[in-house]
């Protein structure tokens, strides 16, 4: 079961969540992956609804994005494993189904092709209509030195050399999945 919602009704809940961590979930070609994500944005642009995520340009999740254009954000309400999103903000899904892994249950979506899981009830359906690599001469210096070592490999799950290309989505579909 779904319960619809405008996503600006829960605001509050997603600002508060995004910090400690919620799930992006991308699907192409048939593969499935999600990852943490810390940072996302919740606005209006272009008329619409938009949530935009932003992602180092190394991450497979990136891969994924790019094929699709499309994704989902997942957000925790009350109690969760946050086992979950340390186990999904540390691994890549590469060469492994960290879904599986983390014991996530999917649940099919309404609109986009990545799931939602039921685990992480608040669910936003998005489709990408624009996206673009952050500028790094743009960034102001000290978040620059603290947020892109350029000695620091792309592979590393945490801070690295690689800049975020934000994505925005608008958002076609918001819903809570409900299990009782
Ligand atoms: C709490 C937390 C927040 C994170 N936030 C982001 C983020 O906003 N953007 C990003 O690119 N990586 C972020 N990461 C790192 C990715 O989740 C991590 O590199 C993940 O392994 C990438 O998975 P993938 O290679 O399957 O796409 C975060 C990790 C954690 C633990």
């Amino acid at each position: 079961m779904k319960k619809e919602i405008n996503v600006f009704d829960y605001a509050k809940e997603i600002a508060k969540s995004i910090g400690k961590g919620v799930l992006l979930t991308s699907k192409a070609d048939g593969k499935v992956n999600t990852m943490t994500i810390g940072w996302g944005t919740l606005g209006i642009e272009w008329a619409v609804p938009i949530f935009t995520v932003y992602v180092r340009e190394g991450r497979y999740t990136r891969e994924l994005i790019d094929k699709s254009m499309e994704f989902t954000v997942s957000i925790p309400l009350g109690d969760y494993d946050s086992k979950i999103t340390g186990y999904c903000g540390t691994h890549t899904g590469r060469n492994q189904n960290k879904i599986a892994k983390a014991g996530l249950t999917a649940v099919e979506p309404e609109i986009v092709g990545a799931p939602g899981f039921k685990e992480l009830p608040l669910t936003i359906e998005c489709k990408v209509v624009y996206k673009e690599l952050q500028n790094k001469n743009a960034i102001d210096k000290t978040l620059n030195d603290k947020f892109y070592p350029q000695d620091v490999d792309s592979s590393a799950s945490g801070s690295n050399r690689d800049y975020h290309v934000a994505y925005y989505g608008k958002i076609v579909k918001a819903y809570i999945i409900e299990t009782k």
